[in-house]
């Protein structure tokens, strides 16, 4: 994020540079905006406008870039689908298991890291529940698509 920031500040940068170029320099641009104004315009509004203009092209393109696929904790890179995982994890699963991508540390049933259960083992887990232990883990919390995306997830990144 911090480096898409960065990023992002100096492409806008590049572009402003571009811009005042093609205008035949600051006065040019100045000229450009004030044109149909009867009052000059003054160096802090022109800033202010430049300003605004710088961020309308940072902000938007880092939630643009931020959307796309990112590294969780555990520094494997997540999908969608795997983002999506987490966020019903911690939903439904974290108050139970410890799992470090999700920052979760339930004690009730076994810590999912060493585990390391795959996408089928999840399913069936959910599907059936669990009883074997001291405690239990309820059948169908989460179903179909979800409790897909959760399995996927696990698996990407349990024990990493
Ligand atoms: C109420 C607490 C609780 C919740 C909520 C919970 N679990 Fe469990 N889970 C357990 C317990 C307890 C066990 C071990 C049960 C046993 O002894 O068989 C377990 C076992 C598991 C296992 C291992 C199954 C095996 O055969 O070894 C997986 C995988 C698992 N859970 C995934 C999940 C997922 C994914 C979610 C969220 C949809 C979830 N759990 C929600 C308590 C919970």
């Amino acid at each position: 994020m911090a480096a898409t920031l960065f990023l992002s500040f100096f492409i806008a940068l590049g572009l402003g540079v571009f811009f005042v170029a093609m205008r035949g320099g600051p006065r040019g641009v100045r000229d450009t905006l004030e044109a149909g104004r009867r009052r000059p315009l003054h160096a802090a509004e022109f800033a202010v406008a430049a300003a605004i203009a710088l961020f309308g092209l940072v902000v938007p393109a880092a939630v643009m870039l931020s959307d796309q696929a990112s590294a969780g904790p555990s520094g494997e890179t997540l999908s969608a689908e795997h983002k999506d995982g987490r966020e019903v994890f911690n939903r439904k699963c974290a108050t139970c298991h410890m799992l470090d991508d999700a920052n979760a540390v339930g004690l009730v049933g076994p810590d999912l890291d060493v585990l390391a259960p795959t996408a089928g083992l999840t399913i069936n887990a959910i599907e059936e529940g669990r009883a074997r232990g001291q405690s239990q883990m309820p059948a169908l919390l989460i179903e179909g698509e979800e409790a897909r995306h959760v399995a996927e997830y696990i698996e990407h990144v349990a024990g990493r």
